[in-house]
């Protein structure tokens, strides 16, 4: 490959020419937006350590209350993106949030996709366009874009769980807004996964209708989704046992911008995952083993851990146990990269 000229080739009176009219010469610059084969990834492969984190995010209650903080939030940056930049990945915003007893997150929207997923604690719902979605360890609770939410917090101890949201592609579109509203009044008994979206392959038909609204099911109930993978586990032997979570109106990903999924991995399984294009991280819901990316060193993990690695890389990941099965939850940018047909 040739070199191509520096800034520094150039004498100093054209660069400053150039300057003035807010003009860049491509060339030096060329190598590193546009590199030959492989593109380049400021993801880093990471664990943030539940254990060491927990006693902080406790310590915030502390330290920090609820109106001070509006979400009490410690956010899961990935420093190859600079700490301040807040990025998992290059689109997706990782943060682990803490109500106490008796707190409540006010009424509010935003542009910004946002799913949680629940890691500790009974006794949350979030409320979102009048829906009660009450939360569970594992549960994927969704809020979309533009849907009012508000999140109440009825139990006797600590919640904790993991946002999800595109808010680093939201903020580069210049298009990272929010508003908030007057508390919501419930307009359902309970959430759609308990009946209407209860089953797969099945869809309601309220008035010989289908749904019309853009996310349908807000809540997808964790035990459904284990359960699931335990019954593919008893009937494939040795294939990946992997799910989507996906609109059960469409069939299409959660999300345009983020894609959501669930693996199960044997005792004692090694997996290795297709090479692809996106980043991904990885919140491991049970279970204990190791992350290898290409031919770094291998990072364990444990129950409650949050994972990233970046796209175009080798990933194997491996369950520890030989006795107990692992699950794992995953969430990348393949809705996106497919979209823009890069995938
Ligand atoms: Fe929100």
């Amino acid at each position: 490959m040739q070199s191509l000229g520096t800034l520094e080739d150039l004498p100093q009176s054209y660069r400053d020419k150039l300057t003035e009219l807010n003009l860049v010469p491509l060339w030096p610059n060329m190598r590193a937006v546009l590199p030959h084969k492989v593109p380049s990834r400021k993801t880093q492969t990471l664990n943030w350590r539940f254990d060491k984190l927990r006693p902080l995010l406790i310590e915030a209650g502390d330290l920090t209350p609820i109106e001070k903080a509006e979400r009490r939030v410690l956010v899961l940056a990935n420093p190859g993106h600079g700490l301040a930049n807040m990025q998992a990945t290059p689109s997706i915003y990782m943060g682990l949030q803490l109500i106490l007893p008796g707190e409540t997150a006010p009424n509010h929207r935003h542009t910004p996709n946002a799913v949680r997923i629940i890691i500790e604690g009974k006794g949350a719902t979030t409320i979102v366009n009048g829906e009660p979605c009450i939360m569970e360890r594992g549960d994927l609770i969704l809020t979309p874009s533009g849907k009012w939410h508000q999140h109440q917090h009825d139990g006797g101890t600590a919640i904790v769980w993991l946002d999800i949201l595109d808010l680093p592609l939201m903020y580069q579109l210049e298009s990272s807004w929010a508003i908030e509203g007057k508390p919501q009044t419930t307009t359902l008994e309970r959430d759609k996964s308990f009946a209407e979206y209860s089953a797969a392959g099945v869809v309601p038909e309220f008035d010989f209708q289908r749904a019309s609204v853009d996310s349908p099911m807000l809540r997808y109930p964790w035990t459904k989704t284990r359960a699931c993978l335990l019954e593919m586990a008893q009937h494939y032997g040795d294939r990946p046992l992997r799910i989507t979570y996906v609109n059960p109106e469409t069939g299409s990903s959660l999300f345009p911008s983020i894609g959501f999924g669930a693996m199960m991995l044997r005792p004692g399984e090694t997996l290795p995952i297709p090479k692809r294009t996106t980043a991904c991280v990885f919140h491991i819901v049970e279970g204990q083993g190791s992350l290898k990316v290409d031919t770094n060193d291998s990072i364990h993990w444990t129950e409650k851990d949050t994972l990233s690695a970046p796209g175009y890389t080798e990933i194997t990941i491996s369950n520890a146990s030989t006795t107990e099965p692992a699950f794992i939850i995953t969430a990348d940018e393949a809705p996106l990269h497919r979209y823009l047909g890069i995938f």
